[in-house]
């Protein structure tokens, strides 16, 4: 067992990682907001905290798990942010900042504090592979227990991932007993082979350590990582959509985020280098503007569709200089934005046809992130895929769902969705599944771990 010590000042946080789980965790918690200990409300039982520290906006949600098997959003906060490209951090105190900011936010709204994060990780460093496990069941009885499963993962692992990876998911996609496939949970069944088929996700270890570093700088700890788009499709995707194949793309600004699930779970991940931020500096070279008044240009009055947009629809446009305006048709700007989304759909596709699903998604692709809101990019992309393409609002939870119900909103919503379904899991091992179905078990769990918590 390798244990290496990650992140913040020793005497505030001293965590222990061990194959992206926290093994050991020594929390001296300080406020955020002044050094000391920490005035105001305690972390409330049964409280869990997302963040996605994305390319353009840090977003924190704090969520409240009830009895009754809900989870109620009840602390949302954004900030802007700069110190991510494409996944990476590029500006340590920058991130910091906005991770205090938005953590800050949430918490006033949801008057509670928060200690650990589930976090949502992405970017290009991020890979998926498909693998296959297989063990004998040598014993006289032949019945499956959960240290069979566990072998069968670990057999799946093993050569898999490369030294300077980290593996942040298994997700067992099915279970095959004697040549029987299709089987979702084998232990209690008898056989005398036992094969898994998993989809193994990773990332770069120093990568994931950056960020987990700027998480600790802001006094919280990272609980457990999850995969970006993994967390997008929990809150986006319906049943009926994963039934037949689907795939989800998060377009954000500096990336989008694509996932491809099929009724075993995800199929493929993949992480594509363009986001809206494409768009907004071929707008700004295009109409010789701004950067920033390029993206309110996008925002305010931007339309995917050529079509769509009337010619004698004029904006007041002003120059690089800022001395001048010029009027510009809406058309006109259209024309600028319609190839970069089709652009961004063929990159999609690519990532959908590299999975080996290419032809076999019905469920088509459902677009979420920020840059989803455009206007008319749902025809493009339908037209540059001849897929349906329709747009993901996150779904299905209580509490400030009008707050966050937002495109933008997707990965930090997925994100509490896994954390509360991994609190009834072990191991790093995060399979799909319903809440409300292990919340049973699952309180009692979230019980233990907040007592352990003081
Ligand atoms: N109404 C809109 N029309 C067009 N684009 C929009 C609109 N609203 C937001 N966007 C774009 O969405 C992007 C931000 O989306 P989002 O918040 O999902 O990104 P992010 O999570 O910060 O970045 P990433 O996921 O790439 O790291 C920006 O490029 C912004 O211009
Ligand atoms: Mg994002």
């Amino acid at each position: 067992m390798t244990l290496k010590p990650v992140g913040g000042r020793p005497e505030a946080v001293d965590i222990m990682l061990e194959k992206g789980k926290v093994a050991v965790q020594r929390t001296y918690y300080q406020s955020r907001k002044e050094e000391g200990l920490l005035p105001g409300p305690r972390v409330k039982p049964g409280t869990l905290a997302a963040l996605d520290i994305g390319s353009s906006k840090v977003c924190a949600l704090v969520a409240q798990l009830s009895e009754g098997g809900k989870i109620d959003i009840t602390g949302y906060g954004m900030a802007l942010s700069n110190g991510m490209r494409r996944g990476v951090v590029v500006d340590v105190d920058g991130t910091v900042r906005a991770v205090r900011e938005a953590v800050e936010k949430a918490e006033d709204m949801a008057q509670t504090r928060i200690r650990g994060v589930t976090l949502g990780v992405a970017g290009t460093h991020v890979q998926s592979v498909n693998v296959r496990g297989v063990i004998g069941i040598t014993r006289g009885d032949k019945e499956i227990v959960q240290d069979d499963v566990d072998r069968a993962l670990e057999a799946a692992r093993v050569d898999s991932v490369p030294q300077e990876r980290q593996i942040i998911h298994v997700l067992p996609r099915q279970y095959i007993v004697d040549g029987y496939d299709g089987i979702f949970d084998p232990v209690g069944m008898v056989g005398n082979r036992l094969e898994v088929e998993a989809n193994i996700v990773t990332c770069s270890a120093t990568s994931l350590e950056n960020l987990t570093r700027c998480v600790a700088r802001a006094n919280l700890h990272v609980e457990t990582p999850v995969l970006a788009s993994l967390a997008s499709g929990e809150a986006v995707l319906h049943q009926a959509e994963r039934e037949l194949g689907v795939a989800v793309a998060d377009i954000g600004c500096g990336t989008t985020d694509v996932g491809i699930f099929d009724r075993h779970g995800l199929y493929h991940a993949g992480v594509i280098p363009v986001g809206g931020e494409y768009i907004t500096k071929d707008l700004a070279v295009g109409l010789r503007t701004p950067l920033p008044m390029a993206e309110k240009i996008k925002i305010q009055h931007g339309v995917a569709l050529v079509d769509a947009a009337r010619a004698d629809d004029y904006v007041e446009v002003p120059d690089v200089g800022g001395s001048r305006t010029q009027k510009i048709g809406r058309r006109a700007i259209a024309e600028i934005i319609q190839p970069r989304v089709e652009e961004i759909f063929g990159l999609i596709m690519r990532e959908i046809t590299k999975s080996g699903r290419d032809g076999v998604l019905p469920g088509g692709i459902v677009i979420t992130g920020g840059t989803a809101t455009l206007e008319g990019i749902v025809e493009v992309g339908q037209d540059a895929t001849g897929l349906s393409v329709r747009v993901g609002y996150p779904e299905g939870q209580g509490g400030l769902t009008e707050l966050v119900r937002d495109p933008a909103c997707s990965c930090a919503v997925g994100i509490i969705c896994l954390a509360a379904q991994n609190l009834g899991y072990t191991e790093g091992v995060t399979v799909g599944g319903q809440v409300s179905g292990l919340f049973g078990d699952l309180w009692g769990r979230v019980r233990g771990w907040v007592k352990q918590s003081y």
